[in-house]
C-alpha cells in the first residue's frame, strides 16, 4: 500500500500527489472530487452549540444517548428541534430503544427523520447479529441518511458502508480502549471506501484530546466531531499568547512615546 504524504495529511490509496491540487477549500482531485474535510461538534448543549457555531467552522453535529443524559430534564424532540434550527447541516440522532423489534425501529427512525426536510441522519449501533445493517440498508432505500455507530473495527465499517449507510463512525479512544490502534482502522478504512467508490464519509469520533483530531484526519477521516472540551483548546497556544502578550505590550510602549 501506498502511503502518500502532503502538508502533513496522509492520503490513503495508490495515488500520486501529483493527482491533486490544493484549492484552498480541501484536497481537489485533479478530475474534480473534492476531498472534503470538515469539523462537527459532539453535544447537545444549546450553549456550547451557541458559543461554536458563531466560529464558522462547523458543518454538522452528532449526538447519543449519553450526551442527551447531560441534558437531563429537557423535552427530546423540542432540543433537537432547537438544535435542527441552529446547525445548517447534518444532525446525527441515535435510536435510543435498541432492545425493539427492527420495525419499530424503523418507525422511531421514520418520526425523527420526518423532523426536518433533509438535514436529520439517524445513528444506527453496529448490532452484532446484522440487525443494524439491516436498517441501514432499508433506511437507505428509503432515502433516510444513516450513520453506522460505535465501530471499532475496519471490517464493522466496511459491512456499513457496502450496506449503504451515509455515514460511518469509528471511535477513536474507544479503538484504542479495546486494544486496537485507530489511526490503522481509519486508513485501512479510508483506502477501501476509495477504492470502492463507496459514496460513504468517516466521521471519527471519541476523541479525547486536541491532537487526537489532527491524528483523524491525516489518517483519512473525511469529519471529525469534537466535543466541546476539546473543540475549545484547539485555537490555543502558549506560544500564541506569550506573542499576543508581546505584541500588547509593544503597542502600549509605542502609544505612550
Ligand atoms: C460520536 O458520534 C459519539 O457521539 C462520541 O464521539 C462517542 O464518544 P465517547 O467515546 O466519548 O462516548
Amino acid at each position: 500500500m501506498d502511503w502518500v504524504v502532503s502538508n502533513n495529511k496522509y492520503l490513503v490509496g495508490k495515488i500520486s500527489i501529483l493527482d491533486f491540487t490544493n484549492d484552498g477549500v480541501g484536497l481537489k482531485r485533479k478530475n474534480g472530487c473534492i476531498r472534503n474535510m470538515e469539523i462537527y461538534l459532539d453535544t447537545a448543549n444549546m450553549e456550547e452549540i451557541r458559543e461554536i457555531v458563531s466560529w464558522g467552522v462547523i458543518t454538522g453535529l452528532t449526538t447519543n444517548q449519553k450526551i442527551f443524559l447531560k441534558e437531563k430534564g429537557t423535552d427530546f424532540k423540542k432540543r433537537v428541534f432547537e438544535i435542527l434550527n441552529l446547525v445548517d447541516g447534518p444532525v446525527s440522532i441515535e435510536l435510543t430503544k435498541t432492545k425493539l423489534s427492527n420495525d419499530e425501529l424503523l418507525n422511531e427512525a421514520r418520526e425523527y427523520s420526518s423532523w426536518h426536510e433533509r438535514n436529520v441522519v439517524i445513528k444506527i449501533p453496529m448490532f452484532h447479529d446484522g440487525r443494524g445493517l439491516e436498517l441501514v440498508n432499508k433506511l437507505c432505500k428509503e432515502n433516510i441518511s444513516t450513520n453506522a455507530t460505535c465501530l471499532i473495527s475496519t471490517n464493522q465499517v466496511i459491512l456499513a458502508a457496502l450496506s449503504g449507510a451515509t455515514y460511518v463512525s469509528i471511535f477513536f479512544n474507544r479503538v484504542k480502549d479495546s486494544g486496537g490502534d485507530p489511526i490503522t482502522v481509519i486508513k485501512e478504512s479510508r483506502m477501501l471506501i476509495d477504492e470502492g467508490n463507496l459514496k460513504t464519509k468517516i466521521i471519527v469520533g471519541s476523541l479525547r484530546r486536541p491532537s487526537d483530531v489532527i491524528e483523524a484526519l491525516t489518517s483519512g477521516a473525511h469529519i471529525v466531531t469534537v466535543p466541546y472540551s476539546i473543540m475549545v483548546k484547539l485555537p490555543w497556544h502558549w506560544k500564541t499568547e506569550e506573542t499576543i502578550k508581546e505584541f500588547d505590550q509593544a503597542w502600549l510602549e509605542y502609544t505612550k512615546s
